[in-house]
């Protein structure tokens, strides 16, 4: 059996979230922040390749790691936010569409945008699971990430194809929303009820 060899672009809140809750299940995973040998190699050595960077930032990545990301699995975390916090696009097409236009031959996943970075770690909010919504278009590239955010804790939800990220995105803004304009606090978030 291959082993999953995770790759996480981006050393902040959310890519030291992810990288302790992977590894405390056990996962292979190494970390890399904008030094950009650092990201090809991280990304040459993984079969799995988190953003954990600013959207923005997008770009640069696939300038930097290029075809060490071809036919591998690409977990688009970030949250396309505009300068004054709002969502930057929407309707007709979301950031983790744009990035699969970028990278053709990668197969880009929408995962853990709408949760905030200090849940990442477990999954969980006190004694309460939160939801990872889940979308891509590769069943392969998404059964892995699934895998991937129940071993952290969450309860890992397919969200169907990546262009349900239109709607992932305007969720994670809403949790920023909630979390900093309506005052709830970081201590919130996101849980499907199902049976
Ligand atoms: N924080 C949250 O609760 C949360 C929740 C859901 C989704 N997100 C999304 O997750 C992403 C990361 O958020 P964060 O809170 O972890 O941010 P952060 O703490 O500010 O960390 C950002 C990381 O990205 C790196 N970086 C910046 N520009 C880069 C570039 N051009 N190339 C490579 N690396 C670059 C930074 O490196 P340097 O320090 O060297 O610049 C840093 O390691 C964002 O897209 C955000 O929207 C965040």
């Amino acid at each position: 059996m291959t082993t999953t060899k995770i790759g996480i672009i981006g050393d902040g809140r959310v890519g030291r979230a992810l990288a302790r809750g992977l590894k405390r299940a056990g996962r292979e995973a190494r970390i890399v922040g904008s030094d950009k040998p650092a990201i090809r190699d991280t990304a040459a050595w993984a079969t799995v390749i988190i953003t954990a960077i600013p959207f923005a930032a997008l770009g640069d990545l696939v300038h930097t790691a290029n075809d060490a990301l071809d036919g591998k699995a690409v977990v688009d975390v970030t949250n396309a936010l505009g300068v004054d916090g709002s969502l930057a696009l929407g309707f007709t097409t979301s950031g983790a569409e744009e990035l699969q236009k970028m990278l053709p031959r990668a197969h880009v996943v929408k995962a853990f945008n709408t949760v905030f970075a200090r849940h990442m770690d477990t999954g969980r909010l006190g004694d309460q699971q939160l939801t990872a919504f889940v979308a891509g278009d590769d069943p392969a590239a998404k059964a892995v990430v699934l895998a991937l955010a129940a071993d952290i804790g969450f309860d890992a939800v397919d969200a169907g194809p990546l262009k349900n990220a239109r709607m992932l995105e305007p969720l994670g803004v809403l949790n920023i929303q909630l979390g900093h304009a309506q005052k709830m606090g970081a201590t919130i978030g996101f849980e499907l009820l199902h049976s």
